[in-house]
């Protein structure tokens, strides 16, 4: 569709003020959408590069202005390939980088400093002295005069030629919070509270993230010649949507790039996917009126009007913008409504693995074979409970042979505390005990207590601690299994290496990933596979591990077992589905929806959004309701993945 025209632009051409397309035209500034991450960066970088070599061939220097964040992460990574196997070199280029966590040491794991050494700056010529970043360990009496330097330094650099942004879910840029206005410049803020949730996973825990930083204004940003935003994944579309369609405002800072002359956001499929021109496509244009995309408009109408589906009329569908639909097919509203009323109805199904003996030809999932051998895929050990807890516990009902595979150890979440506290208990009941049998336990449980005094508040865990806090969430993922009637070796743990070797935004995918993926499936040979991740941000463990699952599947294609497999995908902490994406609804009585919040709280890491799930099961309850069909308590919301 609309991807043909921008797929070809360049991303640092001037664009003066927007030449937006016929679908485009919600759009306030240029946005350019790309099939994935990879690519995206891959090109930026390829452009960063012409501009750096052709103005080193003019003897002048490059000023990059760079952002941290798991956003830019494959962008960098490009850089440094260009640099290795491209000759691209840095020595005329100077950087000034947006932001700096205030109180941080610089060589602390997660300083800003310390991620673009380990991102960059380590990796390519450039010169040490020509890296600019906030320095977040000035006394507080001299933030104002070290702000105004970083301002000064920028100024005598002769000014920013490019910037780079990500987005936050606050819709920041740099750390600029609601709030911040458009001359802002480079400051002290005190971060908001999404934000620092945000970044609790990266500091272990909301209570080790600081409290502020300080960050380039606004009007900084503004200044630079050219402005480029990445955003990837699902859970920065509907940030992506305020920035990019909704009024310029304070309270969202990246809306003020529609000021700008050459501006540009450059987006993966999942973070475009609520734009206009994507998300109701008839309203900017002609559409193909094939049957998903008739379902997404009839439901859209539905809720636009706050109308049960066979109540629309078709002045409803005209006056909608909704009438072409109506042309298209010939039909009357009455006839398309019954029709998607009934796809819609045909997702409830109380039978997530088919059910046996029923006509199942407009069931979601077959009834043969029963029972199945069904595999559930958790990125981190909670999701699955997030995600389809009350499912889970519906197959085990049913007689299918469940097995739950907890693909990483999640020991990144764990708090230092639980680990201090197990090692206490060791250390006690190895005292009480009197017995020299004890020895060995107390060794490890000294060392335990040592390693977490050792690395001080923020440092990382040495391998002894980093085992020692999947094994606790072992016993948890296990105990909330069983809240969903699982039996102890329904469970299984693997631990990816990716995980174990890696920190939060820097995570990469490995072979040996892969491998245990294609184990897993070789052995289980599994009927159906529940699986989550396919949308997510591709920095995060569910991105991953969606990779290393849907990398394994494709090298299985001749395997027999894949002839008779579905895949289903689960959201757990991401955007859910929306009514018109649901292939299969699982409805939840009020009863299980509290056992499924009981095996949520058997983790001690989960966070006020995993403890949130059921509202969403509600919502998307209150959906289907609100559409004209039956009110449930709670529906668990599934789609067919795109494997099989
Ligand atoms: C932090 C940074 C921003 C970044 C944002 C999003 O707030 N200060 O510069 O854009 O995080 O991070 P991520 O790219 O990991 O989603």
């Amino acid at each position: 569709m609309s991807q043909q025209p921008s797929s070809s632009a360049s991303i640092l051409e001037a664009t003066g003020q927007k030449h937006l397309t016929q679908e485009e035209r919600f759009e306030k500034v240029r946005t350019l959408v790309r099939p994935d991450s990879e690519s995206a960066s891959a090109a930026l970088a390829a452009e960063v590069a012409a501009l750096v070599r052709s103005r080193e061939a003019e003897g002048r220097d490059t000023v990059l202005g760079l952002a941290t964040g798991s956003t830019p992460v494959p962008f960098y990574r490009e850089l440094i390939r260009l640099h290795r196997e491209e000759g691209l070199s840095f020595r005329r280029v100077v950087t000034f980088n947006l932001d700096e966590y205030y109180g941080l040491p610089r060589d602390h794991p997660e300083s800003y400093f310390r991620f673009m050494r380990d991102q960059l700056f380590d990796h390519v010529d450039l010169d040490p002295d020509r890296i600019h970043l906030p320095d977040g360990t000035v006394p507080m009496d001299a933030v104002y005069r070290h702000c105004l330097d970083y301002e000064q330094r920028i100024a005598e650099a002769g000014g920013l030629d490019l910037q780079i942004l990500g987005i936050g879910r606050t819709g920041h840029i740099g750390f600029n919070e609601p709030g911040s206005a458009a001359d802002s410049r480079t400051r002290m803020i005190t971060l908001d509270r999404v934000t620092r949730q945000d970044a609790a996973a990266d500091f272990m825990g909301m209570a080790n993230v600081p409290r502020s930083a300080i960050t380039m204004g606004v009007g900084t940003i503004l200044e630079a010649k050219r402005l480029v935003l990445m955003a990837w994944g699902a859970n920065k579309s509907a940030i992506v949507r305020e920035a990019v369609e909704g009024a310029v405002s304070d309270q969202v800072s990246a809306s003020f790039l529609q000021t700008h002359e050459n501006a540009t956001f450059l987006v993966d499929g999942e973070a475009s996917a609520d734009l206009t021109r994507f998300r109701f496509p008839w309203l900017v244009g002609p559409v193909e009126w094939d049957a998903p995309m008739k379902k997404r408009a009839v439901v859209w109408l539905a809720r636009k009007l706050d109308k049960p589906v066979l109540k629309l009329v078709d002045e409803d569908y005209n006056e909608s913008g909704a009438g072409e639909l109506l042309a298209s097919t010939s039909e009357a509203a009455y006839e398309v409504n019954i029709d998607i009323f009934n796809q819609v109805q045909h997702t409830i199904t109380g039978w997530p693995g088919g059910k046996p003996g029923a006509d199942d030809s407009r069931r979601p999932e077959r009834s043969q074979p029963h029972p199945k051998r069904v595999l559930v895929l958790s990125p981190e050990p909670a999701d699955a409970f997030v995600g389809m807890g009350g499912t889970l516990a519906r197959l085990r009902e049913q007689g299918h042979e469940v097995k739950v595979v907890f693909q990483t150890s999640g020991n990144l979440r764990v708090a230092d505390i639980a680990a201090l506290n197990f090692a206490r208990v060791v250390l006690e009941m190895a005292e009480s005990s009197h017995s020299p049998e004890w020895e060995s336990q107390t060794a490890y449980a000294r060392s335990i207590v040592e390693a977490i005094d050792a690395k001080g508040e923020f440092g990382i865990d040495p391998e002894l601690v980093r085992r020692l806090k999947g094994l606790i969430l072992r016993g948890e993922a296990r105990d909330a299994a069983s809240v969903c009637h699982l039996r102890y070796h329904d469970s299984e743990f693997l631990d990816l290496p990716f995980y174990e070797s890696g920190r939060f935004r820097r995570f990469r995918l490995g072979e040996e990933d892969v491998r245990a993926l294609v184990g897993v499936l070789e052995s289980f040979r599994p009927h159906s596979v529940f699986a989550t991740g396919e949308a997510s941000d591709p920095s995060t463990p569910q991105a991953i591990t969606y990779r290393a699952f849907a990398t394994a599947w494709d090298s299985l294609a001749e395997a027999d077992f894949r002839a008779d497999c579905r895949v289903w995908l689960y959201r757990g902490r991401d955007r859910p589905f929306e009514a018109h994406e649901i292939d299969m609804a699982v409805p939840m009585s009020p009863d299980q929806l509290e056992d499924k919040v009981e095996s949520i709280r058997r983790f001690m890491s989960i966070n006020e959004a995993d403890l949130n799930a059921p509202t969403r099961n509600r919502e998307i309850a209150a959906t289907y309701d609100a559409l004209g069909l039956a009110e449930y308590e709670g529906i668990e919301a599934f789609r067919r993945g795109p494997q099989g």
